[in-house]
Order: structure tokens, then C-alpha cells, then sequence
């Protein structure tokens, strides 16, 4: 592989609607293991992170908030990238949608697709998913309701919008498909987006006027009421990072060499985007790399049920560079993957202590034993030549299987070695050897073991950075390029040198970490730890103070109330929490207040709960209250309080 390539990575840039989960860690560490091992190999690379800011999603989640978006943009966006820096993300850049420039490059590119006549304003019908963010035709929708995609409620949208050509790129896109095979990996994917696209294209709306939280048209388009469709505008953050629209200053590292996504936003990275930078004369990316979907445990993650696995609390738990292993390792690239904790203690176990960890051990023990801790490889050649070969044929398959991400393929290949290398030792017994004085030979097993272990922890360096460089330590060198070089391209062996002794890399883990807590069981978790030294928490979950901070609690006051006739429990409540104008909740409350006991008091109101519908009314909160054998009280302040004042 040359080394004047230029290597840029991608991820999509997340929504700030919600934390990190492994999903986002998922495809961030699949990019920095990419880039790392660009690094690592002499490429010039570039990798670029970020979040997506704008949109009707983002700026009701700040205001349910009772928050600016750009406020709540801020403070969300800065959660990814403290994630991405503790965990050691080796981004070059963290785009923002808010940034100046990337808002200046969005503008840009919309005024060169018109001006080649790729836009036009036209009148928009259809059916709208908020939380997707895109229009569905109605033969799409399920129950002529519910969007395909996540299965919320649509809303008819009828607005003025500037529509992008994209009917024009079909015939093109679908060349581009046919003329570079791996430009969709993995190609199951890229035959699906093949049969999607030759069902023909519709034009994309790709500016909205029901909202304003998103990037102005410019300035010479004279119509303000507009904002940019938040997929044009997050797509462009791939070139606009490189300074597309300004100072054009990394645009030499464009196209992308790897573009990495979930198979859920295929359809916008693998037909809108190609498009668009076709109607920017703009190459199109070399890979769309499109993963799977992570479960736990067997069950679809979702914050309802509580069971999103947190990266930083398995990072905690069981050592980041462990679980960057396992979720490389554990699941083929593409196909969906499951999350237990079982299945992580495996791994860590079995592959890390077992067939590496323990073969370092026992190279320090033979080495100190025998030679005070010196190890030569120069005699290796002479008694092993049959493993070496074993090794490197292993290692030369390896080249090209990270870019075209088989990145599982990639690591179980990587462990052939690990096992010429154990099995070596139980086949020619140096302790045998070393009571029959054969030395040379001894000292050359031990040579071959290091000069194994240096391989593969420079292939490995990409996907556990810190512990291979402790094994590199341990064995006298560095892992860099050069010695990339000498070690890998030019098969060279390792110097002689005396081992250093390290503690043991992959403790075993005999016990689950963290507690699992079972979704329809919540009240009966416990969380191991805690629930020892404080009784009183035994049953209940505990949790930190920003998942309390998650809920949105407000000083509510009732400005409408009405009985539900058909019920006897219900009723139905104007709830004004500072917002433009009431919320309604439908509060299960009839049998303990009237209608009128109600209405005018204050009230405490969870005010970011997911709306939802009792007896077809829509109800947008949930108020506090207690109940023991004596009937129900709601929770009010002690003395009256602002309307729409938080409560913490
Ligand atoms: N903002 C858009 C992307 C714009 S890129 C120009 C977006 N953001 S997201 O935060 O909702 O999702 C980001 C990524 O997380 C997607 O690639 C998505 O596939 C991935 N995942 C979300 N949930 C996931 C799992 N449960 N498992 C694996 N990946 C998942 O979409």
C-alpha cells in the first residue's frame, strides 16, 4: 500500500437529542481504529466527528427543556466530545452544524446547485416524521398513520419548498453503483440501495418554513422564511470540515476513503449525498461503510425500557480497550450485534487473557528463568521457519481487510499467530529443552514468541492502542511507524533485548460488573455495589445525578380543566408550564379532585415525557403526585411559585 495516500474518515455526526449509547461509541471506535491504523501505516489522514444540531427534532427536545436551542445544543454537543476525549478518539476535528463556517459552506453549496438548476421552488404535500425528520410517501406509512422508520405519528405538512433535482441523478447514481462494486460495503447493503433507486427517484423538498432552527437560504435568495432541510445540512458537514465554502484549506484530503454509518441513515448517505456532490462536481466517497444494529442482551435498546447500554459505564467496568475489542470482534460488520455482558467477560477472558495476555506471562517467566529476562530472535529462522511462515502468510492477508472493514475477519485472522505461538511452546517444551542443554534452541522459541507477540501487537495497535504499547514496552520497542515498518513491511525480527516484567493486561473477570437491570423488573434491581452498605436502597435502582437531571420537572399551573364523561379516572388539563401555550395532560386523577378542585392551582409537571394518547386525547406531561391506602395527593410547591419554574 502506497504512502502517499490520503486517508479520510468519517462518522455521522449525532443528533443532540440524546446521549451516547454504543451505537454512536460503535461507529466512532470502528473510525478511530480506521485512522489509528492509517496513522500507523504512514497515511496522511484526517478524521472527523461531530454532532447534528439543527431541526424541528432538536429544537423541541430545548424546549421541552424550557431551553434555547442553542443553549441546549451546546451543553449536549459538549457530552459527545467529552465522551470522544476521555475515550481517546483521535478525531482531527469535532464539526458542529452551528459553526460559522460549516453554516457559510451549506449556504454555498445550496447557491451551486441552483445555479447549475438543480433547485426549484415548488409547493410540498405529504406526510411528515418529526422524529425522523423526512417525508414518507402515504403507500409507505404503516395504517396510512405511523412512519415505516420509527413507527411514530405522522403529520400532513403543506408548505412552499425548494426542491432538489433528484430525479435527474438516477441514471447516474445507479452507474456509480455498477462501476465500483465496494462503494457501499457490505454489498448486500449496496444491492438494496440498487433496488430501492431503480424504483424510481422523486425530488427531494430540501428547505422547510414550518420551523426555524436551521441554516438560513442565502442571503441573495430573498426568502427568509426558509431554512435548509437538516439532511442537506448535516450531510454537507463531510466536506464543509474541510473547509468547503471558506478557506477550502483540507480539500485535498477529499473524497472520503471511508464514510462510516448505521444501515439506518443507508438511504441519505448512499443516494442523497452521492447525488449532491454530483451536483457540486464534487468526487464521490471511495467507501460507504453501513453497520448494524446493537441489541442488549437479545432486546431492542430503548430509554423507555431503560436498557441503553452506557459506553462509559462498560468502559468503567471492564477497561475501554477491552470493550473496543469485543464490539470489533463480536460482530461481523454489517450484521447486527448483541450486547451482554457474558459475551464481553468471553471475550476478555478467552481471546485477550488466555491467548494474549497469558502468552506474554509466559514468555517473561521462560525468559527470566532461563536467561535473566534476555531475548534473541536472530536464531529464530534457523529452528522455526515452518511457524514464521505460519505467521506472516497470517499477517499478509491482513493488509486489506481493515478498509474493506471486515474488521471482525481482520482481528480472527490476527489471532492465528497467537496460536502458532502457543502451541509452539506446548509442542517443543523448553523445559524439556533446557534439561537437555539445547539452548540455542530455547532462546530461539523465545525469540520466536516476542517476534509473534510484536506483530501482532502492531496490528493490533489500531483496536487497543494503550495495552499494545505496554506490550511493546515490555519487549523493547515502540509501535510506530517505523518500527511498522521494520517489523511488518520488511518482516524484520526484533533486536535483542531484555523483557521487562509488567503486571498481568486481562485480569480475569469472574462476575458480571454491572447490574443488569431487567426492563419489566426495574423496582427489584439492585445495584451490587450500593445496595450492601445502604439498606435502605435495597430494591430500588440507583442512579447518577444527570440521569435525574434527564427529567424535565416544571412548576406547572392548571389553566383548564374538564372530566373525562367517558371515564371514570381521567381528566383532561390545561397545564401551563411557561411555554407559548398549555400543555395538555390527561391526569388519572378524577377519583381524589373534581375539575374545579383543580383548576387554578399549581402543580409539578415531568415535562419531557414522550407525548402520549389515553382514550385517543394527546397528553403532553405527567404530574406529580402520592399515593398510599388513604388515596392520592398531588405534589404541589409550598408556596406559589413562577409559572414554568424547574424544579431540582
Ligand atoms: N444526525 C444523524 C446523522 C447525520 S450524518 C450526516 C443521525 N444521528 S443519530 O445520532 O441518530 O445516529 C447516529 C448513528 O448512530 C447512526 O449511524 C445510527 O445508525 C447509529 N445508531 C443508533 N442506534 C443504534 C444502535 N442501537 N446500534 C448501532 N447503531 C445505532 O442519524
Amino acid at each position: 500500500m502506497s504512502c502517499h495516500f490520503k486517508s479520510y474518515i468519517t462518522t455521522p455526526i449525532y443528533y443532540v437529542n440524546d446521549i451516547a449509547h454504543i451505537g454512536h461509541a460503535y461507529t466512532t471506535i470502528i473510525a478511530d481504529s480506521l485512522a489509528r491504523y492509517a496513522r500507523l501505516i504512514g497515511q496522511e489522514t484526517f478524521f472527523l466527528t461531530g454532532t447534528d444540531e439543527h431541526g424541528q427534532k432538536i429544537e423541541e427536545s430545548a424546549k421541552l427543556r424550557g431551553k434555547e436551542p442553542q443553549a441546549y445544543a451546546d451543553e449536549i454537543s459538549a457530552t459527545f466530545k467529552n465522551l470522544w476525549d476521555d475515550f481517546d478518539i483521535s478525531y482531527d476535528k469535532f464539526i458542529r452544524t452551528t459553526d460559522k463556517d460549516h453554516k457559510i459552506g451549506v449556504q454555498k453549496a445550496f447557491t451551486t446547485m441552483h445555479k447549475r438548476g438543480d433547485i426549484y421552488k415548488d409547493k410540498y404535500k405529504g406526510h411528515y416524521c418529526i422524529s425522523c425528520e423526512t417525508f414518507f410517501p402515504k403507500t409507505q406509512l404503516v395504517d396510512d398513520e405511523f412512519c415505516p422508520e420509527c413507527g411514530k405519528s405522522t403529520s400532513i405538512v403543506e408548505e412552499e419548498s425548494y426542491f432538489f433535482r433528484l430525479s435527474a441523478y438516477q441514471d447516474k447514481l445507479l452507474a456509480w453503483y455498477e462501476n465500483n462494486p465496494d462503494c457501499i460495503l457490505p454489498k448486500s447493503k449496496r444491492n438494496e440501495v440498487i433496488r430501492f433507486v431503480e424504483g424510481g427517484l422523486e425530488d427531494l423538498s430540501i428547505t422547510r418554513t414550518s420551523f426555524d432552527w436551521g441554516v438560513k437560504l442565502p442571503d441573495d435568495f430573498n426568502d427568509s422564511k426558509h431554512v435548509m432541510y437538516v439532511w442537506l445540512d448535516a450531510l454537507m458537514n463531510y466536506v464543509t470540515a474541510l473547509g468547503y465554502g471558506t478557506d477550502d484549506k483540507n480539500m485535498d484530503f477529499w473524497p472520503a476513503r471511508v464514510q462510516l454509518i448505521g444501515k439506518d441513515i443507508l438511504r441519505f448517505h448512499a443516494i442523497y449525498w452521492p447525488a449532491f456532490l454530483m451536483s457540486l462536481d464534487l468526487p464521490l466517497p471511495k467507501h460507504i461503510g453501513a453497520h448494524g444494529w446493537w441489541t442488549r442482551n437479545g432486546e431492542k435498546m430503548s430509554k423507555s425500557k431503560g436498557n441503553v447500554v452506557n459506553p462509559r459505564e462498560v468502559a468503567d467496568a471492564y477497561g475501554l480497550e477491552n470493550f473496543r475489542y469485543f464490539m470489533l470482534r463480536e460482530v461481523p460488520f454489517g450484521g447486527d450485534g448483541d450486547f451482554s455482558q457474558k459475551a464481553l467477560i468471553d471475550r476478555i477472558n478467552s481471546d485477550l487473557g488466555n491467548d494474549l495476555g497469558n502468552l506474554l506471562n509466559r514468555l517473561i517467566g521462560m525468559s527470566g528463568k532461563y536467561f535473566d529476562g534476555r531475548v534473541e530472535s536472530d536464531k529464530v529462522a534457523n529452528h522455526y521457519q515452518a511457524e514464521l511462515n505460519e505467521v506472516n502468510e497470517s499477517l499478509a492477508k491482513l493488509e486489506p481487510m481493515l478498509f474493506e472493514l471486515q474488521i471482525h475477519r481482520y482481528l480472527e485472522e490476527l489471532w492465528r499467530p497467537l496460536s502458532v505461538a502457543n502451541k509452539a511452546i506446548d509442542k517443543y517444551q523448553p523445559w524439556t529443552m533446557m534439561k537437555e542443554d539445547r539452548i540455542e534452541e530455547t532462546m530461539a522459541l523465545n525469540g520466536l514468541i516476542a517476534t509473534i507477540l510484536a506483530k501482532v501487537s502492531i496490528m493490533l495497535h489500531a483496536i487497543m492502542p494503550k495495552t499494545t504499547q505496554n506490550i511493546a514496552m515490555a519487549l523493547g520497542f515502540e509501535i510506530n511507524p517505523e518500527s511498522f515498518v521494520k517489523l511488518i513491511r520488511n518482516d524484520e525480527i526484533l533486536e535483542t533485548f531484555i523483557i521487562e516484567k509488567i503486571p498481568p493486561l486481562f485480569p480475569r473477570v469472574e462476575e458480571e460488573l454491572i447490574v443488569e437491570i431487567k426492563p419489566e423488573k426495574v423496582e427489584k434491581a439492585t445495584v451490587k455495589k450500593e445496595s450492601k452498605k445502604e439498606d435502605k436502597n435495597e430494591g430500588v435502582a440507583l442512579i447518577g445525578i444527570d440521569q435525574f437531571f434527564q427529567t424535565s420537572l416544571k412548576i406547572g399551573t392548571v389553566v383548564g380543566a374538564e372530566e373525562v364523561s367517558k371515564s371514570k379516572k381521567l381528566l383532561l388539563l390545561q397545564v401551563d408550564i411557561g411555554e407559548d401555550k398549555p400543555r395538555q395532560v390527561v391526569a388519572g386523577i378524577k377519583e381524589w379532585y373534581s375539575a374545579q378542585d383543580i383548576l387554578n392551582t399549581q402543580v409539578c409537571v415531568v415535562a419531557n415525557l414522550q407525548p402520549a394518547k389515553l382514550m385517543g386525547m394527546k397528553s403532553e406531561g405527567m404530574l406529580l403526585a402520592a399515593k398510599d391506602a388513604d388515596g392520592l395527593c398531588l405534589i404541589r410547591p409550598e408556596k406559589p411559585k413562577t409559572t414554568g419554574t424547574s424544579i431540582s
